[in-house]
């Protein structure tokens, strides 16, 4: 299937790992020029930045300037993208209880989670709107609706960040921009499976072993495994061309079958 995002300039934010990198991986299969945002761009994104279709912006997406920093860079390249996929995002297990968790906690999640999002799509939207087109894909997770509270800051902003997009939709759809949400269940990267990630901290309060916590939220899935990161980039892809062009305000559900409720 012929995606026809050859030409296209697409904003990925989260992009130097996991699912955005997979995203950036793939909008470039595809022929897009991708400009890639994270804190520090890491081996993978600098090689794609060599292979010439990606412009990697060193930048941090939970500040009030940093959304906005990202989007200038993808405007100084002559044409914003019509695509923009709100990928940034981290999940902090909250394993000591509602109390704990500070203002500070829930205000570093909103800032990362939600508002990144939010100030990202401000910035792009004037483009965009000059465009009369456009795509907009947002990486939620089942969370925003299988409420968790180890995860309770977390689960709360994928929650709003899918009813902001929803919400969104509406106002956008009559002026050609469509915008939709994927909700992944657990995906093998660094968020799950990295040294400081949530099967690693599980295991160190528990006192066991990451291998094994990671093993039974696996079985939690029909398919028995976590999806991989190429998965979900793959739907985020055929959201973001418009062979999708009649798909708005929808939730995409991701997780082997982990949602068991129709
Ligand atoms: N993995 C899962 O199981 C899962 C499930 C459902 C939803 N999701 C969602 O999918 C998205 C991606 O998750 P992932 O698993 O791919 O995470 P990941 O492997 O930890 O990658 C996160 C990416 O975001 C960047 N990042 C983190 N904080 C940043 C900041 N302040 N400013 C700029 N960039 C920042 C990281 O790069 P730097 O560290 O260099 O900044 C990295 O590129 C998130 O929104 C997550 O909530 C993940």
């Amino acid at each position: 299937m012929d995606l026809a995002l050859r030409g296209t300039v697409a904003v990925v934010t989260g992009a130097s790992k996991g699912i955005g990198l997979a995203i950036t991986r793939a909008l470039v299969a595809e022929g897009a020029f991708v400009v890639a945002g994270a804190r520090s761009p890491g081996p993978e994104l600098e090689e794609l930045v060599r292979g010439g279709m990606v412009e990697a912006v060193s930048v941090d997406l939970s500040t009030a300037d940093g959304p906005g920093e990202l989007v200038a860079a993808a405007t100084a390249r002559g044409s914003l993208g019509v695509v923009v996929v709100n990928n940034v995002g981290a999940a902090h297990p909250r394993l000591t209880g509602f109390l704990d968790v500070t203002d500070e906690d829930w205000i570093t999640t909103m800032n990362l989670n939600l508002l990144s999002a939010v100030r990202t799509i401000r910035a792009a939207l004037p483009t965009m709107i000059a465009a009369g087109k456009g795509s907009i894909v947002t990486t939620s997770s089942v969370n925003s609706f299988l409420p968790d509270p180890t995860v309770i800051d977390y689960s709360a902003s994928k929650a709003a960040l899918t009813n902001f997009s929803k919400s969104l939709s509406k106002e956008m759809g009559p002026l050609g921009i469509r915008v939709n949400t994927v909700s992944p269940g657990p995906v093998s990267t660094a968020l799950w499976l990295g040294d400081d990630g949530v099967a690693a901290t599980v295991a160190r309060a528990g006192g066991g072993d990451p291998a094994a916590v990671a093993e039974g939220v696996a079985k939690q899935s029909v398919t028995g495994r976590f999806t991989r990161p190429d998965e979900v980039a793959d739907l985020v892809v055929f959201l973001a061309s418009e062979r999708a062009g009649n798909v708005t305000g929808s939730d995409f559900v991701i997780d082997g079958g982990l949602v068991t409720t129709l």
